[in-house]
């Protein structure tokens, strides 16, 4: 959950890195750091503040008006996991002599016992976190690896438990990096003189779109002419080099004043992209998935594991495979999955979903799948992160980078990447005939316009977040597909506005719920479609009576001409007809406009909201 950046060349090292740091800010912010070789080697010059990186700058430009002359430099952005996000707790880390600095993303496991054998031995730690035992166990290692640092990080390795990317430099190696992974991501940017280190490529593209992914259990050194890999026993192993398929500018704002607005209004693009060359005329083609049809044919049973806004995807990918295959889905939040043994042969698809490919939960699920047996499809946005890797098969949506916190884009493409599952499977199965296939193909191509046309109707959604951000609490409703789409409203409110906002399955509310509505308490409402599901449609709207009658401020989502629901609602939001499968493609974006709407108006960052990170890259 933090960024990790390092740098090897012949520029000056700590712009490079403070650049990146900027890029990768979105995976922690809690605190960040530097380290600078400087010239010579003669000394490692670390600074470090609590808070956001513009506190870095200012420490920088106070304490090193010059700069920090060096052509080798690590830098870190902080997710707090062990001691509060203070300077001291910041990285890097040094030893007691200062000549190593550490960088680290993950959690050491056993940090605890190492601290005390350090501590018994004389060794004074400066700060609360888990991560400064490796500057201290790594000087301590030198002298027996013979000076070698890669050796010593190695030797370091052998001991360590939990989850780690390590980055480390020693003062007396000005060209030099070594860098360890297990379970946390590390990538090399590969460039003409000069290679980074980055948790990912967001922090070097702009340098370079030449990169690697790292294994598990591995060692980088790099030096500006290259890179060597080892495993940890220091064996060379092969490596995968890959082209980043998207440019600087993808990642940037682009005249937006959040990435997560600029994401919004991607999402047709997103989804159009997702979709693209995945229909030959007469079938459903995932050819980078690796699962060949037989297979298919054989899954008896799919659940689907993922966290966040990725599971809300999962429960509308249930709806879809269920109905087009007949064959069984559960969806689970990975974290709960592994620890209630689950029932997994060789005949259960796992759909593991995640935009970032590497969340721990979603991670450990597919591992404990893959040890029953099963085999593992990934929907990832993140070209040869660690999921897909460990999966049988990976089917990628096309989002491109989503930087804001709170993913937008990548959900709709998971909603349309895991409809092309459930079709592929039916297709195998034979539980759809060709033309029926093509049809529901057509009907998810169509949808990229149908979204630009919420896009263009979004304005009233953003009066409404204002008139409501002063409101203590806000419900969602939805039912079939909807409740969802409903979770996810919610889950977004929560996490950007920092409101109670709850989800309920509409039929839910006499059971409980509805000891909530008190007079002006604002509802929003997804409907079904009264062409699509009449039955659920008369009963969500008895159920919007109820709740007005009880004092509720209705802000209802509806179909085009859906006049039945019209004087009931306070708020109405059209959206386009869609397909009842697809209609979460068009619910969802004005749901996504009033979180990002109200954070504003009460005055949040919506790119980085308190307390998250986008990756969560530990369990
Ligand atoms: O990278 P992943 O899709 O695996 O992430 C899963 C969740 O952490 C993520 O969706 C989270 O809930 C988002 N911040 C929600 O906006």
């Amino acid at each position: 959950m933090c960024g990790i950046v390092g740098y090897v060349g012949d520029r000056q090292a700590l712009e490079v890195v403070l650049e990146g740091l900027r890029r990768l800010e979105y995976r922690g912010y809690d605190s960040s750091g530097v380290a600078v070789l400087t010239p010579g080697g003669a000394r490692l010059v670390v600074e470090k503040r609590a808070g956001r990186i513009e506190n870095l700058d200012k420490a920088l430009a106070a304490e090193h008006p010059a700069g920090i002359p060096g052509t080798t430099a690590i830098g870190h952005t902080r997710w707090a996991t062990h001691g509060p996000p203070t300077d001291r707790n910041a990285h890097p880390h040094l030893d007691a002599t200062a000549s190593v600095a550490v960088i680290h993303n993950g959690i050491i496991e056993n940090f605890a016992p190492l601290r005390a054998e350090l501590e018994a031995t004389g060794t004074e730690l400066a700060s609360e976190t888990d991560s400064e035992v490796v500057a201290h166990l790594v000087a301590r290692a030198m002298p027996a690896a013979g000076g070698d640092l890669a050796a010593a990080l190695r030797q370091v390795c052998g001991r360590l438990e939990g989850a780690f990317t390590l980055v480390v430099a020693h003062k007396d190696e000005p060209g030099r990096l070594v860098a360890a992974r297990r379970n946390s991501p590390l990538v090399l940017g590969v460039g003409k003189g000069e290679t980074f280190l980055a948790s990912d490529v967001a922090a070097f593209v702009e340098h370079t779109r030449d990169a690697v992914e790292l294994g598990q259990d591995q060692i980088v050194e790099i030096t500006a002419d290259g890179y060597t890999v080892t495993d940890f026993a220091g064996t060379p192993v092969a490596v995968s080099p890959f082209r980043v398929d998207w440019d600087l500018a993808a990642a940037e704002k682009g005249g937006y004043p959040y990435f997560m607005l600029k994401e919004i209004q991607e999402q047709p693009a997103a989804v159009a992209d997702t979709l693209l060359g995945h229909f030959t005329g007469d079938r459903i083609v995932l050819d980078e998935q690796r699962l060949d049809t037989q297979e298919l044919r054989d899954v008896d049973k799919v659940f689907v594991v993922a966290c966040g806004t990725a599971y809300h995807s999962g429960l509308i990918a249930k709806h879809a495979i269920e109905h087009w295959t007949r064959v069984p889905v559960e969806v689970e939040m990975a974290s709960e999955f592994r620890y209630r043994d689950p029932v997994l042969d060789r005949d259960t698809l796992v759909v593991a979903i995640s935009q970032s490919g590497e969340t721990m939960d979603t991670l450990e699920a597919i591992r404990h799948a893959r040890e029953q047996k099963a085999r593992v499809l990934a929907i990832c946005n993140t070209n040869g992160a660690q999921i897909p890797r460990e999966s049988d098969a990976v089917l990628y949506t096309r989002a491109g980078p989503e930087i804001g916190v709170a993913a937008t884009k990548t959900f709709l493409a998971q909603v349309v990447a895991t409809q092309l599952v459930g079709l592929a499977l039916a297709q195998a199965k034979g539980t759809k005939y060709g033309d029926e296939v093509a049809r529901e193909f057509a009907a998810m191509e169509a949808m990229p316009e149908l979204i630009s046309q919420v896009l263009g109707v979004v304005e009233p959604v953003r009066e409404l977040a204002r008139d409501i951000a002063g409101s203590k609490a806000v419900l969602f409703l939805g039912r079939h597909v909807g409740y969802p789409v409903a979770l996810e409203g919610a889950l977004k409110l929560k996490e950007l506005a920092y409101m109670h906002a709850e989800g309920f399955p509409a039929g839910e509310l006499k059971h409980g719920p509805i000891a909530l509505i008190e007079d002006g308490l604002p509802v929003v409402v997804v409907m079904p479609s009264p062409h699509g599901r009449p039955v659920l449609h008369a009963k969500l709207l008895s159920n919007i009576q109820e709740i007005r009658a009880r004092g509720a401020r209705t802000i209802v989502i509806a179909e085009d001409g859906d006049t039945a629901v019209r004087p009931y609602a306070h708020h109405l939001v059209e959206v386009p007809r869609t397909p009842t499968l697809l209609s979460p493609l068009v619910t969802t974006v004005p749901l996504q406009v009033l979180a990002a709407e109200i954070a504003q108006a009460r005055g949040y960052d919506v790119d980085k909201p308190r307390n998250l990170a986008k990756s969560v890259t530990v369990e």
